[in-house]
């Protein structure tokens, strides 16, 4: 078409303007739903395992350490934690939990063994870190304990032991042993993990051995705490299915006594899922300097994280249909090439694509809120999908941290189911939907939306509606940027801190937003 016709239809409104034909459309429908879940607020949970600089130097100092820091844990990092209200705390791995003596870390400090760390680059492992100073530091963020025990080279001997050493009344043996280290009232731990990605580094079993371990140590250990079945692999429904089959009931077949039948073992199960960018875990693709097809493969990739929970949860409901079972993703995040030369140390860039895969992987979260009752993502300081990142005294927040401030508004909310239309983000082979969202209430009456532009290069326009809800107001804070690797640095200002959404407005009843390219928005609706 000739320019001045071109013109002329764009004036008329025959055609849209070339700055709307480059936006994307989407519609984000809440649902009524008077039985709708509660979002889980250990679904924004942490994981720390005693890897690279994760724990020492990110989140143990020392008292001496000119670090400013309480009883030794860094106080920068703690601050942060607070900020963004972490529920829970995952510890001491990983794999690194498989190979883990808790009698190692507590007592004297100065008198703990040196050990190596084999599961990680064979490092020193000071001890300095253990079980009071791992439980200091999650009273000090107001968090909840989930301790991973160790399967494969422990026994339930052991761990019987350690959860008496901290739950035991202080006029036990094991409460005065606590005592005598500094700690007179028992501590609650809350979750327990039997193991730890037990088909691999937590003892190559298979998962029929697996099930029948975890029986075992079902009954040593379930006065303690919900105990938390590790770890099926990313879509190994079988694991699931298995475990669930030789271990949920104490009777394989149905016995006259009810009771017995329906007292089930199980109570959490859980799964594991990293996202990468590259063709497989030789080559995971770059944490920075990345082009659009590592992008596009990521988002691709973080999107199964729907699918793969979808699938577990199916199995799930054939045993449990009333979800009393509950569903954690013990590591999730993104898994990048090293950025400091040291494999073993798993610190990698987080950049805008790292928030960006977490709002959406939230989101996928939230709308499994009937089933997904936990997730801890990997890792909280300076290891894979950092929150947090230090270099000696520095501290930064990473824009994965951002997404977890903004959609703090959650925790504790009631799911607002969404019906979500968008068209897709294609890029050579890659098609996914490119709008993201999910969405809560609060006990107050406020709607909140999260929504995740995963379009590189186009903004959008999305249009909220809530049938049956009159809405008066509406506003929002946004995360983006113009580089798909932008990042913050030591020393300098955050490109990636969030900002109010200017583009925000109530128009026929409804939420008009206006979404930059690659962005995370929250928006506050009343
Ligand atoms: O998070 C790093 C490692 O990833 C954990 O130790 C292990 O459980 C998983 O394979």
């Amino acid at each position: 078409m000739k320019p001045h016709l071109l013109a002329l239809a764009i004036a008329f409104g025959c055609l849209a303007s070339p700055a709307e034909a480059q936006r994307i459309e989407a519609t984000v429908t809440l649902r009524a739903d008077p039985d709708s879940p509660t979002i889980d607020p250990n679904i924004y949970g942490q994981f720390v395992e005693h890897l690279g600089r994760g724990v020492y130097e990110g989140v143990w100092v020392g008292e001496n350490s000119p670090i400013p820091n309480v009883r030794g844990i860094r106080s920068d990092v703690v601050a942060a934690l607070r900020r963004i209200r972490t529920p829970l705390v995952r510890w001491p791995g990983g794999c690194f939990a498989e190979l883990y003596h808790w009698r190692d870390g507590v007592g004297p400090r100065g008198e703990r063994p040196l050990s190596v760390n084999t599961a990680w680059g064979d490092e020193p492992e000071t001890n300095a870190f253990g079980t009071h100073e791992f439980m200091d530091f999650v009273e000090q963020i107001g968090a909840k304990p989930f301790l991973a025990i160790n399967v494969a080279s422990g026994s339930p001997g052991e761990a019987q032991a350690w959860l008496q050493y901290m739950t035991a009344a202080p006029d036990s043996s094991a409460g005065q042993a606590r005592a005598r280290d500094g700690r007179q009232a028992p501590y609650q731990v809350p979750f327990i993990g039997v193991g730890n990605e037990n088909w691999g580094c937590g003892g190559n079993m298979t998962a029929a051995h697996y099930a029948d371990v975890y029986r075992q140590y079902y009954a040593v250990l379930r006065t303690y705490g919900t105990l938390v079945v590790a770890d099926a692999n990313s879509d190994d429904y079988d694991w699931t299915e298995t475990v669930l089959r030789r271990a949920l009931y104490r009777h394989a077949k149905p016995t006259p006594h009810a009771y017995i039948n329906r007292n089930p073992l199980i109570q959490m199960m859980s799964l594991h899922y990293y996202t990468l960018a590259g063709d497989d875990w030789a080559d995971k693709g770059p944490g920075v300097g990345f082009t659009e097809r590592h992008w596009a493969l990521a988002l691709q990739r973080a999107y199964r994280m729907d699918e793969i929970i979808t699938r577990h949860s199916r199995i799930m409901d054939r045993f449990d249909p009333e979800r009393h079972i509950a569903l954690s993703v013990n590591e999730w995040g993104t898994w990048w090439q090293a950025a400091d030369g040291r494999p073993s140390n798993l610190y990698q860039a987080n950049t805008l694509r790292d928030g960006v895969i977490a709002g959406m992987t939230l989101n996928i979260f939230q709308n499994h809120a009937a089933r997904v009752r936990m997730a801890n993502i990997a890792q909280m300081v300076n290891v894979l999908q950092a929150m947090i990142l230090t270099r000696g005294a520095e501290m930064i927040v990473t824009p994965t941290y951002h997404v977890f401030d903004l959609y703090q508004v959650h925790q504790g909310n009631r799911l607002a189911p969404v019906q979500v239309r968008s068209p897709n983000y294609g890029y050579e082979g890659v098609r996914v939907p490119a709008i993201s969202a999910s969405a809560s209430r609060s006990a107050d009456g406020a709607v909140f939306v999260s929504l995740v532009n995963i379009d590189p290069d186009k903004p959008a326009r999305v249009v909220v509606r809530a049938p049956g809800q009159s809405i008066s107001r509406a506003t929002g804070r946004v995360m983006t940027a113009d580089a798909m690797d932008a990042r913050p640095d030591f020393g300098a200002p955050d490109p990636l801190a969030p900002i109010p959404l200017t583009d925000v407005a109530v128009k026929d009843g409804a939420v008009e937003v206006v979404l930059p390219a690659k962005s995370v928005a929250v928006v506050e609706i009343r």
